[in-house]
């Protein structure tokens, strides 16, 4: 006669320990369904694992199905529907085994000390002795330079990333070369006259002298419209900056930097090539349409005794992207 304790499996069926022992390399405690460790689920393992094994059949079908749809080249939302449904339930049935059909944590394992006995570091120091016949000793001296070594490598190595970043900008990203009295001039250094243009022409313009400089092609460059032949206000306090119909816009977009050039007379409206954002020229080159977030900002001009259009002053705020990007109407003074 047999003397075997019988136990319950976790899945609720009634086994022999022997089973028990059988069915796994290592013996381990038969998990309880009322420990706090498994979830209310995991008290019905069968219905889960149905529930479960269903949503992996799905996700299963939907990896074919993605494989089909590629190899018949389907069209590209058939294949992202099956290669997002295939993904979703098996992703989803993976972590409903792990959260309802697992013991849930935390464990904890004892562990026995790490450090060994003093008996046995000496044991160490003499079997090391005989076979080699060196004498193990701490190494202050040289255990302190090797950390003085590392600590000092670690500081120098963090010198290229501050060094590589270079002087400070100051408030050279806040201004550009635009000045009191600064002439208008095309790419070619020649002053723009206030009868030249037609009403809805545009030119760029950069500040005399800097026409060629990079400075000037990248973040002096501006745009000069003729909206209409008589003065006009584009914002309220700009009284005076659009003389006889002139505005000048900085080309710099205020998106991603683009240079803004196209113009649509029709609809008085700068257009950016590069995300088809929209300014009215009109009223400050306000957003209309598109990811820019701010106006254009707005040289002021005046015309001069000769005739030549001139800068008042630089432009009241930065031009472009980035970090100028902190309000929608700037109020300094360039
Ligand atoms: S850079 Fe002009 S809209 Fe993006």
């Amino acid at each position: 006669m047999t003397d075997e304790t019988q136990v319950t499996d976790a899945e609720g069926d009634v086994v022999s320990a022997h089973d028990a022992g059988t069915r796994t390399a290592v013996a381990m405690p038969v998990a309880r369904f009322d420990d706090p460790h498994m979830r209310e689920a995991a008290r019905n393992p069968r219905q889960a694992e149905q529930i479960i094994a269903v949503l992996m059949l799905i996700g299963i079908a939907g990896i074919a199905g993605f494989g089909a749809a590629y190899w018949q080249n389907a069209a590209p939302w058939i294949i992202a529907v099956t290669l997002g449904v295939g993904l979703f339930f098996l992703g989803f049935g993976m972590t409903a085994w792990g959260k309802y059909l697992m013991p849930q944590g935390p464990f904890v394992e004892e562990r026995h000390p790490l450090a060994s006995s003093d008996d046995e570091r000496q044991a160490m120091a003499a079997a090391l002795v005989e076979r080699t016949g060196v004498v193990v000793k701490r190494r202050r001296l040289l255990g302190g330079l090797l950390g003085g070594g590392l600590g000092i490598f670690g500081i120098v190595a963090m010198f290229p990333l501050l060094r590589s970043m270079g002087p400070l900008p100051g408030d050279a990203l806040d201004r550009t070369d635009w000045k009191k009295g600064t002439y208008l001039v095309d790419s070619n250094g020649r002053r723009v006259r206030s009868d030249e243009m037609e009403v809805g022409g545009i030119m760029t313009v950069y500040p005399a002298g800097l026409e060629n400089t990079d400075a000037g092609q990248a973040i002096d460059q501006t745009v000069l419209i003729r909206v209409q032949d008589t003065a006009f206000t584009t914002v309220k306090g700009r009284e005076t900056w659009a003389p006889l119909g002139y505005v000048a816009y900085s080309k710099v977009c205020t998106h991603l930097g683009c240079p803004v050039g196209l113009y649509e007379r029709e609809l008085e409206l700068l257009v950016c090539p590069c995300h088809q954002s929209m300014f009215n020229v009109r009223d400050g080159a306000v957003p209309q349409f598109g990811p820019a977030p701010r106006p254009l900002p707005q040289l002021p001009l005046y015309i001069d005794a000769n005739g030549y259009l001139r800068s008042q002053s630089g432009y009241d705020q930065a031009v472009g992207p980035g970090f100028w990007e902190r309000t929608n109407q700037g109020n300094g003074t360039a």
